[in-house]
């Protein structure tokens, strides 16, 4: 499968870059081709460093568009809607996946979801209608996800009103050794699932334990 990680250059955007280009073609967009080009160098040697084979390649958000048939939207919350009015001419019929939290820091953090109840409403109308979005992985963390020798024991929660859309993501996740796809609903689920990330932030804060994920027993 192609995969373009809008912000693959970031946080989370290194884990899941490393973890799906052992098995997929990884597409890593940035604003600027330098950025992405310098993230994938990175990650490429990070993989065959641990004698992973992988496809991998930079480009600009447009282009991973264009060239993908999933798009994962690993933005921060403030920039998601000027990335997609880049990406629009570019949006066919692939599967978006947003993994997007809106929170809020004042010593500790706060779900602080738009009108429209959560990020991923939010996102449903900022695109083009028949686009078909799924909302996961918002509670896993970037660092764990990064360290290629950790192994993950974790929940993916997914929403989603597209049950192809929503399979597809759910074999991604089984993908990536240790994560467990787990359908909680339709999209507007989806506040519930952000809304868990703040609070797993503050946990880790407050607890000391850090990077902490989400595992249902
Ligand atoms: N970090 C986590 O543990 C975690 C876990 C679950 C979900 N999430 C969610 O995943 C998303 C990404 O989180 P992150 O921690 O990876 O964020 P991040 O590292 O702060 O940023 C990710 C990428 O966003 C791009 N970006 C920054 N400013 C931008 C702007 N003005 N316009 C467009 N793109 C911009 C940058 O890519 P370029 O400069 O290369 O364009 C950057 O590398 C967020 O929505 C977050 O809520 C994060």
């Amino acid at each position: 499968m192609k995969i373009a990680i809008l912000g693959g250059t970031g946080s989370i955007g290194e884990g899941l870059a490393l973890r799906w280009a052992v098995k997929h073609e990884v597409f890593v967009g940035s604003r600027k081709l330098e950025k992405a080009l310098a993230s994938t160098d990175k990650y490429r040697k990070i993989l065959e460093e641990s004698g992973d084979t992988c496809t991998i390649t930079g480009c600009v958000n447009p282009d991973a568009v264009d060239r993908a048939d999933v798009v994962v939207l690993s933005v921060p919350y403030e920039h998601v809607s000027s990335t997609i009015e880049t990406i629009k001419p570019y949006l066919r019929d692939q599967i978006i996946i947003s993994i997007v939290v809106p929170m809020k820091k004042n010593g500790h953090f706060l779900y602080a979801p738009p009108e429209s109840g959560c990020a991923a409403m939010e996102i449903q109308g900022l695109l083009p209608e028949g686009v078909k979005l799924v909302s996961a992985f918002h509670n896993v963390s970037a660092k764990k996800l990064a360290d290629i020798n950790n192994k993950l024991d974790m929940d993916v929660f997914i929403c989603g009103d597209n049950e192809e859309a929503n399979n597809v993501v759910s074999d991604l996740v089984k993908d990536i050794p240790g994560l467990n796809p787990m359908m909680a609903g339709p999209l507007e689920v989806s506040c519930m699932v952000e809304s868990i990330t703040p609070l797993l932030v503050n946990l880790a804060k407050f607890t000391k334990k850090k990077h902490l994920g989400i595992k249902s027993v």
